[in-house]
């Protein structure tokens, strides 16, 4: 990424050169914005709906070419049942309320995570999303649900197995081919929100060289403004991807 455009204002986002074209966001922090409302945990879940729809749209008006957001991870499957069949039915509700905007507005969606162990409903419901979207090209919204990233590496690892790749065929390249995300390049930006500081099992394989942001904003409350100083903050950082700035790379054989 080229950092000579950039503005002397830290917070003006001037040039697509310093726009990350994937960017993808761990959506924490809805049961305690809920919580601090005294209101249930599944209050914040809807909210946090509102909060994706206008993030995705505010990405698209930005140029940001793919948004991928984690919505359910492998590991939410410990909470308590009634919360895990209330996100269930809420992507129900997400989906009749909202895909016919999403569509309209360009968006491509794509589902990824393990359909298994999901109803036929929910499956249905991805099918017509991912069905209806598919020739958008706007932006392309990856909704990452029943997903781990160790689940990812080891579902990839199984398909390249089952497809007849041999040991010495694999390479990072090929593997990368049967992940999950091989419709996306990598993330350049890497957003949570909620305050954690950790990764939480999300794109272990794609985001080794993504730049990370972590804010305290809770996910209902994200917005425009949050988003906009993620991508200055971007902005402002000097990529390396292990090299050395402005100075040629040595071959691999002058080791
Ligand atoms: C993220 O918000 C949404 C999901 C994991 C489904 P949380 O539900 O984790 O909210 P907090 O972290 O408890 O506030
Ligand atoms: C990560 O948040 C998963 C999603 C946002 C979907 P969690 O709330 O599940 O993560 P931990 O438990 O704080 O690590
Ligand atoms: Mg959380």
């Amino acid at each position: 990424m080229s950092l000579s455009l950039k503005s002397s204002n830290p917070n003006l986002v001037e040039t697509r050169a310093d726009i990350p074209r994937h960017v993808a966001i761990v959506m924490d922090g809805n049961g305690r914005w809920a919580k601090k409302r005294f209101m249930p945990r599944f209050f914040g879940h809807k909210a946090g709906v509102d909060s994706l729809v206008k993030t995705v749209l505010a990405c698209a008006d930005r140029g940001i070419d793919y948004l991928t957001v984690y919505a359910f991870s492998s590991e939410n499957w410990k909470r308590p049942t009634e919360e895990v069949t209330g996100l269930m039915g809420l992507v129900l509700v997400a989906v009749a309320k909202y895909l016919t905007k999403l569509a309209d507005k360009g968006v491509r969606i794509v589902i990824v995570g393990d359909r298994n162990q999901v109803s036929d409903k929910l499956r249905q419901a991805w099918e017509q999303a991912e069905s209806l979207t598919k020739d958008n090209t706007r932006i392309t919204l990856s909704v990452c649900f029943n997903y781990g990233g160790r689940w990812d590496i080891v579902q990839a690892a199984r398909a390249a197995m089952q497809a007849g790749v041999k040991p010495e065929e694999l390479d990072e390249t090929k593997l990368a081919s049967f992940m999950s995300l091989a419709h996306a390049p990598d993330p350049d930006l890497f957003i949570r929100t909620g305050g954690e500081l950790r990764v939480s099992n999300f794109l272990l394989w794609q985001a080794a060289y993504s730049e990370f942001v972590f804010t305290d904003c809770l996910w209902p409350d994200f917005g425009e403004a949050e988003l906009d100083a993620a991508l200055a903050s971007f902005a402002r950082r000097d990529r390396r991807f292990g090299g050395v700035k402005d100075a040629p790379a040595a071959s691999l054989q002058s080791a």
